[in-house]
C-alpha cells in the first residue's frame, strides 16, 4: 500500500478467487479509514469467463465489484476486465493488451495459483510466450470452480486470461497461496524444474516477486 502511494498513478494488476480476497478487505479498511484514495490507480483484471453477462454472479467482474471496487473511489473508466461476451474475443484480447501498454505496463500483480499450478487461466501447457489469449480451461480446473456454480455443467468450458509473458511482464508480483489443496502444486513449484507443464513454474525467473504461502499449502512437502 505504501508502495503504491509513492507513484502518482499505480497501475495494479488483479486477481479473483478467495486467495486475494483478505488483500480487497485491507484495501476497503484503509479506504474506510481515509488513509487511501483510489482515485489515480488503474487496475487489470488477470481474466475472465467465456459467455457470462457483467452481472452474472459467477463473472469475475461481479467478484470484483462485490469484493472491492463498489466500495472504494476508483473512477471506473481506470478499471480493466477482459471482456467474456465481447463479439469478436479475439480482438478484445489485443485491445486489452495494448491498453496494459499504454497504461505504462502493470506496477504490481496480485497473483494466486490453480490446483493445477495455473495462473491466470493460463493452464499446464499454455506457451510461456503468451499474450492475453481465449484459453480452454482444464477439467480440473472446471471441477475445481464448479463449487461456486449450481452444477459443474454451468461452468464454462473456456477464458479470456492475461498471457503468461503478459503476467511476467508486471514490474512486480505478489504471489499468494493458500490452503491445501494447493499443496501439490506447491510441492511441484519446489521440486521441478521450470517447464509449460507447470505454469507457475516460470515465475521463479521473475526478478522481484514476493510468494505468500500458509501452512496448509505447505503439507505433504
Ligand atoms: C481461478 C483464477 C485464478 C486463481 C484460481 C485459484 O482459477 N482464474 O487466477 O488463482 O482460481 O483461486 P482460489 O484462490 O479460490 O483458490
Amino acid at each position: 500500500m505504501d508502495r503504491m502511494n509513492m507513484q502518482e498513478n499505480p497501475v495494479l494488476g488483479l486477481a479473483t478467487g478467495s486467495t486475494p480476497e483478505g488483500i480487497y478487505q485491507g484495501f476497503i479498511q484503509e479506504y474506510n479509514k481515509g488513509k487511501v484514495s483510489f482515485k489515480n490507480v488503474t487496475t487489470f483484471n488477470l481474466d475472465e469467463y467465456t459467455g457470462l453477462k457483467k452481472d452474472d454472479p459467477n463473472s469475475y467482474c461481479y467478484f470484483m465489484n462485490e469484493k472491492l471496487l463498489r466500495h472504494i473511489d476508483i473512477a471506473m473508466e481506470r478499471v480493466h476486465i477482459p471482456s467474456g461476451t465481447a463479439v469478436d474475443l479475439k480482438s478484445e484480447c489485443l485491445k486489452y493488451e495494448r491498453a496494459i501498454e499504454r497504461a505504462g505496463g502493470i506496477d504490481i500483480q496480485v497473483l494466486g495459483i490453480g490446483e493445477n499450478g495455473h495462473i491466470g487461466f493460463n493452464e499446464p501447457g499454455a506457451s510461456f510466450s503468451s499474450r492475453t489469449h481465449v484459453v480452454d480451461l482444464a477439467d480440473s480446473t472446471i471441477q475445481a470452480n464448479s463449487r461456486f456454480f449450481k452444477s459443474v455443467d454451468e461452468v464454462p468450458k473456456q477464458a479470456i486470461s492475461m498471457g503468461i509473458q503478459t503476467i511476467m511482464d508486471s514490474k512486480e508480483i505478489l504471489l499468494l497461496i493458500s490452503g491445501e489443496a494447493k499443496a501439490d502444486a506447491v510441492a511441484k513449484l519446489l521440486e521441478e524444474e521450470v517447464s509449460e507443464d507447470l505454469p507457475a513454474s516460470i515465475l521463479k525467473k521473475h526478478a522481484n516477486i514476493t510468494v505468500i504461502i500458509d501452512e496448509a499449502a505447505f503439507k505433504g512437502t
